[in-house]
């Protein structure tokens, strides 16, 4: 079919995702047609270097024969079979056996799901039933950061900490605290050392403890590094510092790792970069590279048991999805895994993230950028009207989305992030050439933008 008549019918029947519909009206889709390593293509032929790994989650890249052959085989030999009333499949029971050698959490068992959003909702629904298990029914809040990312279903989108995520969809929230989030570029006062900015952050945690009382408050869920809030590392100290005040409360930290799983921050998770002791994680879009929709969460024995204990009680622990432990998705998620090992994914990634980092220190002299920060294989290139003062571009002139725009006809794909954030995040098996081919375009693009 032509791409003329694609767009027409998209237009006609497509809802697209988070997408700004009015304009998308006006302006149709970009539709892509195959892709291959870090390069996808449009439907007119055209070649992009993929430098957002899709959403932050093709981390095998494109056309990967191995995960092919996965799930073609898997398909053939037992195409469903769900995990409900104590059944099971193969590549469940593998995948989750090797998510344990993966994870820091010892004796974690893996509750499995189909998205990162439904993981989260999934979380809070866990924690919740497991302090009721034991006797603790008031602790229900949950402290979430202003900026925070956790997905779309009603619960995850009240611990997202974005304002159009909230707005026109009333949502039940008033069990979530949201926190200043560690964003030292906007945050800080002036000459404000990150370390400093953490003590700040942690005695507003005390202070948010005190006033709503311990009692009260289950659970904080954190990414190791914000993600689509804006691509933000924690400032020097924050989770040292954070972590003894949850810790002294009974206040469970909820790692969400569905961007910085999987090798993203130079490590297999970001907790093990930012020194973090989750009780539970969250793993999504890396686990199988995206060429398969699956989640997981990572659960203590602590709170499995109690919960366990109670399933018993009632005869039923009565949540899942039909799709939780697919076999095929769970097939290619274990095959993803053990290409990773097999191929040192996680040492290739680590070089290649220095790289970027390293490159991307060019970028930030360009007269368009205030800062550029990132960990490893993600980084974040923030757009300010003013150098200076920091002073933001007014959102009508929508520049981070103008330089996304700018960057996409230089053949690069990055993303346009609330806040005037560009967002570059490539599949991991990006090569040194490729990342040093990523940094031009988007140093090109940029030079596009301030082009009279
Ligand atoms: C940190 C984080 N958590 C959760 C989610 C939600 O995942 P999904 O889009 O698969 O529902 C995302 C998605 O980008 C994410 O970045």
């Amino acid at each position: 079919m032509t791409t003329d008549r694609l767009g027409q019918l998209d237009l006609d029947h497509l809802f697209h995702p988070s997408t700004d519909l009015k304009t998308h009206g006006q302006s149709g889709p970009l539709i892509w047609e195959r892709g291959e390593g870090v390069h996808v293509y449009d439907t007119d032929g055209k070649q992009y270097l993929e430098g957002m790994a899709g959403l932050w989650c093709t981390a095998l890249g494109y056309g990967e024969p191995e995960l092919v052959e996965a799930a073609k085989k898997q398909m053939e030999t037992f195409c469903y079979g769900p995990l409900f009333a104590g059944k099971a499949n193969e590549p469940s029971i593998r995948l989750a056996a090797k998510l344990a050698e993966w994870v820091p959490i010892e004796g974690a068992r893996f509750l499995f799901g189909c998205s990162g959003s439904d993981a989260n909702d999934a979380q809070v629904k866990l924690i919740r039933y497991y302090f009721n298990a034991i006797g603790k029914p008031h602790k229900k809040k949950i402290l979430s950061r202003e900026n925070a990312y956790h997905g779309v279903t009603l619960a995850s989108a009240a611990l997202t900490g974005l304002p159009a995520f909230h707005k026109n969809f009333d949502l039940p929230g008033d069990d979530v605290i949201h926190l200043t989030a560690p964003y030292h570029y906007r945050h800080a006062e002036p000459g404000e050392s990150e370390e400093a900015f953490s003590d700040r952050l942690a005695e507003e945690l005390r202070a948010v403890i005190a006033r709503e009382g311990a009692e009260n408050i289950a659970a904080m869920i954190a990414e190791p590094l914000m993600a689509a809030g804006g691509v933000i590392p924690p400032p020097a100290g924050y989770f040292e510092k954070i972590q003894p005040i949850l810790r002294e409360n009974d206040i469970l930290m909820i790692d969400d790792e569905v961007v910085c799983g999987f090798g993203r921050t130079g490590n297999d998770f970001g907790c093990q970069t930012w020194d973090i002791q989750p009780a539970t994680m969250t793993m999504a879009k890396a686990l199988s590279s995206a060429y398969q929709p699956i989640s997981a969460v990572a659960v203590p024995p602590f709170m499995y048991e109690a919960i366990a204990e109670a399933s018993g009680e009632m005869g039923l622990f009565a949540h899942g999805l039909t799709y939780a432990g697919h076999p095929v998705a769970a097939a290619v998620a274990l095959r993803n895994l053990e290409l990773m090992e097999e191929r040192g994914v996680m040492v290739h990634a680590a070089k290649m993230g220095e790289r970027l980092q390293a490159g991307l220190e060019r970028v930030r002299e360009h007269p368009l950028v205030g800062d550029v920060r990132g960990e490893s294989l993600i980084a974040g290139v923030e757009l300010v009207a003013d150098r200076e003062t920091h002073e933001r571009f007014a959102p009508e002139k929508k520049i981070a989305f103008k330089a996304a725009s700018a960057c996409l006809e230089e053949g690069l794909i990055v993303r346009a992030l609330p806040g005037d954030t560009i967002a570059v995040c490539p599949p991991l098996i990006i090569d040194e050439g490729q990342v040093d081919e990523l940094v031009e375009k988007l140093v090109r693009g940029l030079d596009r933008v301030i082009a009279p």
